[in-house]
């Protein structure tokens, strides 16, 4: 039995969950409860980001105090989470005061690495960011996702000195004692890593007010990376606490688009604090809706609740899990998501509980006491990460047994009297049904529950009183 810290990218908190935001979650849970089938102890962290100058803007334009608007936003979150069934251990936020305190103790650790300098540039407030001279040039000086001119800005920051760890970083990479999935990514990031300039890891006050303070400097306040990557370590305690017994994290899992600070400012975070790597960073693609970018303007957002409210948390789940690649962007649409709730959850794995419930139940057969071996094929896909194939195979399998039913027809062997055939039919079936359902277990944990309930155990089967997925 291992111990396993699995952990999500932590959300701003300057809207509602999305379902983009999801797949960080599911993607963690699916991990977890694969670790704790296997009999590994699970420790999985989640939360929310709630510094920076976005949500500060944003709670000022709903006349809200900051402190309440971050409240009332964490919360939605943690909500959120509970819908999905997401089973976390931990759930921090960056203005936790134990947070605050134990980030401000890592910027004095990594000090050595730390140095003042002025910044000349063109900076965006809406993005909150530096744009480089090209990039300026080619926007003609107004940012496209704002629609505003770029500023001229010119501040005192303080730097993380990334050169110090770059070539370390780029052997671990390589020798795959930090593996980043999927491998095209591997690919991106140590290029982006040999190009990474220093970073600015801090603001003048004048510039951004909501953050945690820079604990050697009253004027300056962390900006962004170094707060919230150090929850991942916060919440075990550290430095305060001893961190060994959870960290490296198994398993780390975030967005394409966040990658980048995970693979390059993140691991220089670590080792100049003298901490191990992650094993594994795992990066998904975007949800698209309609092949398009989610955006409010287009009004093409995708508001989870309403799923989750049509058809159930477990549909949800499935369609995330299945149809969106683990890797790749993909496409959310309603047409697409109905049609696999009506024939593969309905059809497929609905009706074949239903059925084979009650044909179980007249020819009396009984349920058993069942605890297969884990597939050995189910395995290595999710060893790989590789969840969606993962799911891809559980399917097959439920429809193996369909199949088989047709094909066999065990109403023909009641019919013709062979009892002794059909029992073993019969029986048989609901074997490899409790096998396709452990290992849908992770990613459908309630439906299994319902399954393992109708035909495991040591009592009668009783046929579930309504369907596991009615049609509408
Ligand atoms: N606060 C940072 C993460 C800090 S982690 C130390 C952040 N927040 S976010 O709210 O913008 O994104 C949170 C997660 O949701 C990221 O992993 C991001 O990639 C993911 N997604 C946001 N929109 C998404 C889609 N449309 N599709 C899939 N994932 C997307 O970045």
């Amino acid at each position: 039995m291992a111990k396993i810290y699995v952990t999500t990218a932590i959300p701003y908190v300057n809207g509602d969950p999305h379902i983009g935001h999801a797949l960080d979650f599911l993607n963690a849970d699916v991990f977890a409860r694969y670790h704790r089938l296997l009999g590994d102890e699970v420790r999985f962290q989640t939360g929310t980001d709630e510094h920076g100058n976005k949500i500060f803007q944003k709670a000022g334009s709903l006349n809200l105090d900051v402190q309440d608007y971050v409240d009332k936003n964490a919360a939605a979150f943690k909500d959120f989470i509970e819908k999905l069934n997401v089973k976390s251990t931990d759930f921090i936020r960056t203005t936790d005061e134990a947070h605050q305190r134990r980030c401000q103790a890592i910027w004095e650790k990594l000090a050595p690495h730390i140095y003042a300098s002025k910044y000349d540039g063109w900076y965006c407030s809406g993005c909150e960011g530096y744009v480089t001279d090209k990039e300026y040039a080619e926007n003609n000086g107004v940012c496209p996702d704002h629609q505003k001119p770029y500023e001229k800005l010119s501040e005192e920051n303080y730097y993380f000195r990334i050169a110090d760890f770059k070539d370390e970083i780029k052997n671990k990479i390589e020798s795959g004692e930090l593996t980043i999935l999927p491998e095209f990514r591997k690919k991106e990031m140590l290029k982006l890593l040999a190009d990474s300039p220093d970073v600015s890891i801090s603001r003048p006050k004048s510039q951004l007010t909501w953050g945690i303070e820079v604990p050697t400097d009253k004027n300056q306040v962390m900006y962004v990376w170094i707060d919230a990557l150090s929850n991942y370590i916060t919440v075990l305690g550290y430095p305060e606490q001893e961190i060994s017994e959870w960290w490296p994290a198994a398993a780390q899992f975030v967005g394409k688009d966040i990658l980048r600070f995970h693979a390059i400012i993140w691991p220089a975070m670590l080792l100049g604090l003298g901490l191990p790597l992650p094993k594994v960073l795992c990066s998904h693609g975007f949800v698209l809706a309609d092949g398009q970018k989610m955006s409010k303007t287009i009004g093409n957002v995708v508001n989870p609740v309403d799923v989750i409210e049509k058809h159930g948390v477990e549909a949800f789940r499935y369609f995330f899990l299945r149809h969106i690649d683990s890797f790749a962007d993909s496409d959310f649409t309603w047409e697409k998501f109905e049609n696999s709730y009506n024939n593969e959850l309905a059809n497929d794995l609905g009706n074949l509980v239903q059925r084979l419930a009650t044909m179980a139940a007249k020819n009396g057969i009984k349920q058993i006491e069942f605890t297969p071996e884990l597939d050995k094929e189910y395995c290595k896909k999710m060893d790989n990460f590789e969840f969606s194939n993962a799911l891809d195979y559980a399917w097959e399998k439920v429809q193996a047994i369909n199949k088989r039913i047709d094909d066999e027809k065990p109403w023909m062997l009641a019919k013709a009297g062979e009892t002794e055939k059909l029992n073993a039919c019969l029986t048989s079936l609901v074997e490899n049904l409790l096998k396709a359902n452990q290992l849908l277990e992770p990613f459908l944990p309630g439906t299994a529950e319902k399954i393992t309930a109708v035909f495991k155990g040591s009592g009668e089967i009783v046929p579930p009183a309504t369907p596991l997925f009615p049609k509408n």
